[in-house]
């Protein structure tokens, strides 16, 4: 054997074997539960905290606005316009950002920031951390989800984000997808994130502040949004945002939109991955630790894609030229959708 390949063996060997101590590294934290670095200590606690006092282990309203509330962080990033992305400044500079439309008054968001900010004071994370984790444990109460990356680190916000970075619901096709790709997102980005409407509800907007649902299965994360907001109208009970019967009907997004409705799996997964990209925005994933082993695998969910009621083809608006809509079956029981939250 050459000096040559001994050389190469005993590199190879070297290699694997700092994979399989990283694969294997453990710390014990100082609560007593086993992790692989150190910088996930601080998320056990925060997860029981999260699940049974805020969360109570349910797909519930602040499930939702948790969730609501990682895409108004995170967006809010923009190379020229300043933003420091995914940082919790929507915590932390409160005072400022909640004053923006799309964020206070009707933007509906102040809630969410006032019952997760109180976490800050018992739990040793930072405030763009507690923003992207809460989000990525809360789905997880949601039958469907995936479970979705979690990585650490995020730095103390330094200044509040400036105003008209986040999406409104009057926003067409164009501003949205404008806004999105400043921050570093695609179109396809735009849709797989907007599975999240999915299990999302209408408070403000409607006035009614009792979670009108987005779909006529708002607890489940399945393709139902992307059916229902084709249809010519929404069903009765249930909200339709302007700004998603654009992008269902829009040339740049409404083919995948489409696709989403018999591929369940490809949902799944194209939201996990831009909710990572998401939860990035702002951040040097390098210089983040992968505490993903924190957030649970959530109960899956059986595709079962159909017409509410009586309703046909017929009741589906044009859009993609590519791809005929897919034939579905109908659920005759659902005529109307129910309001969905909890008090
Ligand atoms: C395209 C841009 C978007 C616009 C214009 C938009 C707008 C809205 C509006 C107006 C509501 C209803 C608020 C209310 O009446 O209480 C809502 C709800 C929601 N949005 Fe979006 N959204 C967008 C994208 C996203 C994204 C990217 C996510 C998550 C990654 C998200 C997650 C949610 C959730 C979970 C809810 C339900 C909140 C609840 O039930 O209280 N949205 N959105």
């Amino acid at each position: 054997m050459s000096f040559k390949t001994l050389f190469a063996l005993a590199s190879a060997a070297a290699s694997l074997s700092g994979a399989f101590t990283a694969l294997t590294r453990r710390v014990t934290c100082p609560d007593g539960n086993v992790a692989t670095d150190a910088a996930c200590c601080s998320f056990f606690a925060l997860r029981d905290d999260l699940q049974n006092n805020l969360f109570s282990n349910e797909c519930g309203e602040e499930v939702r606005g948790m969730l609501r509330l990682t895409f108004h962080d995170s967006i809010a990033f923009s190379p020229t316009l300043g933003g420091g992305g995914a940082d919790g400044s929507i915590l932390t500079f409160a005072d400022t950002e909640l004053t923006f439309a799309a964020n206070g008054g009707n933007g509906g968001v102040e809630d969410f920031v006032s019952v997760l900010t109180p976490f800050l004071q018992n739990h040793n994370v930072t405030p763009g951390d507690l923003v992207a984790f809460a989000g990525a444990l809360g789905i997880t109460n949601c039958a469907g989800t995936p479970q979705i990356q979690f990585f650490a680190g995020r730095p103390d916000p330094v200044a509040a984000a400036p105003d008209g970075l986040v999406n409104q619901p009057g926003d067409s096709a164009d501003i949205i997808v404008a806004r999105f790709a400043d921050a570093g997102l695609t179109t396809d980005d735009i849709v797989s994130l907007l599975a999240s409407h999915s299990i999302g509800a209408a408070d403000t907007i409607t006035g009614a502040n009792r979670g009108a649902p987005f779909d006529s299965t708002g607890h489940v994360f399945d393709s139902q949004f992307f059916i229902e907001t084709r249809l010519h109208s929404a069903l009765p009970g249930a909200a339709r945002l302007p700004s998603d019967t654009a992008l269902a009907r829009d040339d740049r997004t409404s083919c995948l939109w489409q696709s989403f409705i018999t591929d369940e799996d490809a949902m799944r997964t194209a939201f996990g991955l831009a909710m990572t990209k998401l939860s990035l925005l702002g951040h040097d994933q390098s210089e983040l630790v992968d505490c993903t082993e924190l957030i649970p695998v959530p109960a899956p969910h059986v595709p079962d894609p159909f017409f509410p009621g009586t309703l046909t083809i017929t009741d589906v608006d044009a859009a993609c030229t590519q791809t005929p809509f897919p034939a579905l079956t109908q659920n005759p029981a659902v005529t109307t959708v129910a309001h969905i939250n909890e008090f």
